[in-house]
């Protein structure tokens, strides 16, 4: 079997800051509410005719360049996202034509906020057996879309951003490399954070839609529950990825969680019992960006230099579905 590697970066967020203070001028919250429960100071939120492939194709492309990869050189595409373009099909498609690649396969992955670990799991694989050489992995949001901006949304809005981040896979030959990816899903949960339509069920059509039904086309979110289960799962996918590879968390150099929410990330830390150090954060300044949080957080840790060559990271996520998952990653 062969070893894949990240060999190149990158990502891309929208123009357009909305500080908490901006948020507090359309609906009804604070400054205090959103530091004190979440962390988030700022985000960046799509505007006009923005889309979720506007901020993959320059993410892509600044991965591509660090890699020292031309169009021609990759196999295969797969995206990480929940608001795609279009409802079919995926952004890989638009990604695909955008970056002039040949007709390679192209897919997207809805495994909401950990669907960056999953597509990095899928493109390791077809390296790994040796089917493609070199792979692009998205994560890719433009949600905001989606939310409800007014106070009657606030409890999601206030928490989601906007943004893509992208990674070049290939075959290594040396000792860095992808070591493991583990992946998980419980879907008897999956009302708990959702959104329901559109969608085949029921009357979640388009063409059903009445004014006060329009509640079920955003995203609905049980804050508490999802808390709960994310501060188990977090740390069981970690130690999984440690005990799979014979490591101690004194191995690792850093674990780059999904940012979900600085209070769940905090937690975590000291469930683990682990220096809160240990785990990036910077959704301070993006907000909770679902599948591009991992692969914008891995960019801006490398960037400062807190990931070096060498280094052993973790990569952990956990959102709808729930799905949650973990790579461990020699740099
Ligand atoms: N601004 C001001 N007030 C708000 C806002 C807001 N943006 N949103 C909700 N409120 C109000 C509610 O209406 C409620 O008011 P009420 O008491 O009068 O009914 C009150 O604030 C609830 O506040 P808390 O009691 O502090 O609520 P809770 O402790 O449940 O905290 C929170 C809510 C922050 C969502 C919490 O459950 C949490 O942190 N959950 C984790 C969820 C999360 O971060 N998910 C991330 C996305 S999912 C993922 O990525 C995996």
């Amino acid at each position: 079997m062969k070893k894949s590697k990240i060999t190149g970066i990158g990502f891309h967020v929208p123009k357009q800051l909305v500080t908490n203070q901006d948020l507090t001028s359309i609906m009804d919250t604070s400054d205090e509410w959103i530091r004190t429960r979440s962390g988030i100071e700022q985000r960046r939120w799509v505007q006009g005719d923005e889309a979720a492939s506007d901020l993959a194709i320059p993410a892509s492309i600044k991965a591509m360049e660090m890699a020292g990869v031309n169009p021609e050189d990759i196999d295969v595409v797969v995206v990480g996202t929940i608001s795609g373009d279009y409802f079919f099909p995926g952004v890989s498609a638009q990604l695909q034509a955008e970056l002039g690649l040949r007709n390679i396969a192209a897919f997207d992955i809805k495994a909401a906020c950990s669907a960056f670990v999953y597509s990095l799991s899928i493109a390791d694989q077809f390296i790994q057996t040796g089917q493609y050489t070199t792979a692009l992995v998205v994560g890719a949001e433009a949600q905001t879309k989606f939310i409800n901006k007014s106070t009657e949304g606030r409890d999601i809005a206030v928490l989601f951003g906007d943004g893509a981040g992208a990674a070049v896979l290939q075959v290594s030959n040396d000792e860095s490399g992808i070591l493991s990816t583990h992946l998980h899903c419980q879907g008897k949960d999956l009302k708990n954070l959702w959104m329901e339509a559109p969608g085949s069920s029921g009357d979640n059509q388009i063409n059903t839609v009445t004014i006060e039904q329009a509640k079920r086309f955003e995203p609905y979110m049980n804050g508490r529950e999802v808390f709960k289960n994310a501060v188990v799962r977090f740390p069981e996918v970690i130690h999984e990825a440690l005990e799979k590879n014979n490591l101690s968390m004194d191995d690792i150099s850093l674990i780059i969680p999904h940012q979900a929410n600085l209070r769940i990330i905090q937690s975590v830390a000291k469930r683990m019992g682990v220096e809160q150090d240990k785990f990036y954060a910077n959704i301070q300044r993006y907000g909770n960006t679902t599948a591009a949080s991992i692969p914008i957080a891995l960019c801006e840790a490398v960037e400062e230099e807190k990931v070096k060559e060498g280094d052993t990271i973790i990569l952990a996520a956990f959102g709808a579905g729930y799905t949650w998952a973990s790579a461990a990653i020699r740099w």
